[in-house]
């Protein structure tokens, strides 16, 4: 069963030429799926289709079908995508409005009209799930970067959304900020949630079960992080072979038969730390997250 299928869909904003062209793809239920391109490729429109912000609050013109957990956010409302699908702003600061963390936790569901008791309850789940109780009269503005993204998570998982997806969550963030999202998102995933991430760094996201390359609205490529890695010509000339990481999160048999393939080299393990080897280490200020 698929959580998100688009079918040859295209999109240009109002009086605009087409930022997205005949994009398909599909992310069964429960999995992690990673939209990755250059700046302007068209990733953040993307996510505002999926969860309805195009066209209920920005417009354009939309061809093509999309359908998120059964429903069409083109023909439903805001909040009854939200209930299905909570899109997390890749700035933390546009997207929260309340001045108390329970008030934020509690801001969307009240908007969704659930009763006042009902809303204490699940406000108390969140504070404890997220680590939030000692900070819930806490004004988020004195929350660091990474206790803001925990909490824009934690606010649109408010009412339960199968589907999670998050515009660029551990950009700006400093490395252990980025692992305590992290962590986070993989909590989702453990829990059955499907999750799609938008990150230019793959080295972040190899947990994932699929990447899609976005290139100038395109699907430049689209299918598991181990498939995408082997096309070196591919991540060069879309410019994020940079962003790739040295290794996968993988068992070492298919982690050395994946690069083994991709570099051309003999199935032996020395051959991944050749000195031949063009895949760049990451570099110092992008450390690896495990
Ligand atoms: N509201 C809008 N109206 C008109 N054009 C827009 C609007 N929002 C984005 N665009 C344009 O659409 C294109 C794709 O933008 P988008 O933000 O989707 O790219 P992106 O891949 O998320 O980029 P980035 O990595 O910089 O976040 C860009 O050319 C951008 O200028
Ligand atoms: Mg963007």
């Amino acid at each position: 069963m698929n959580a998100v299928e688009v079918k040859n869909l295209t999109f240009a904003y109002r009086g605009g030429d087409p930022i997205l062209r005949d994009i398909s793809f599909s992310v069964p239920e429960g999995e992690v799926f990673v939209i990755a391109g250059a700046s302007g490729s068209g990733k953040t429109t993307l996510c505002h289709i999926l969860s309805g912000v195009i066209p209920h609050a920005i417009k354009g013109s939309i061809s093509g079908q999309v359908s998120v957990a059964d429903i069409d956010p083109r023909t439903v409302g805001l909040p009854q995508t939200a209930l299905r699908a909570g899109l997390v702003f890749q700035d933390s600061d546009s997207q929260i409005v309340c001045t108390t963390v329970e008030d934020e936790l509690a801001f969307g569901l009240e908007n969704l009209c659930m009763p006042p008791d009902d809303i204490r309850l699940r406000v108390d789940e969140l504070l404890r799930e997220f680590g939030f109780e000692e900070l819930r009269l806490t004004n988020p503005s004195r929350l660091s970067g990474g206790m803001k993204k925990l909490l824009t998570i934690a606010a649109v998982l408010a009412p339960s959304p199968q589907i999670l997806i998050l515009d660029e969550p551990m950009s700006g963030l400093d490395p252990d900020s980025r692992a305590l999202v992290r962590t986070a998102i993989e909590k989702q995933h453990d829990q059955g949630r499907t999750v799609i991430i938008v990150e230019h760094d793959l080295k972040l996201v190899t947990f994932a079960n699929k990447w899609l390359l976005l290139s100038d609205g395109s699907v430049a490529a689209c299918g598991p992080p181990s498939d995408i890695l082997a096309q070196r010509d591919l991540l060069v000339g879309l410019g994020v072979f940079d962003d790739c990481p040295a290794s996968l999160d993988l068992p070492v048999s298919q982690e050395v038969q994946t690069f083994s393939t991709s570099l051309d080299l003999p199935d032996s393990p020395d051959s991944q730390t050749s000195s031949t080897s063009p895949v760049p280490p990451p570099s110092p200020d992008s450390p690896e997250v495990q």
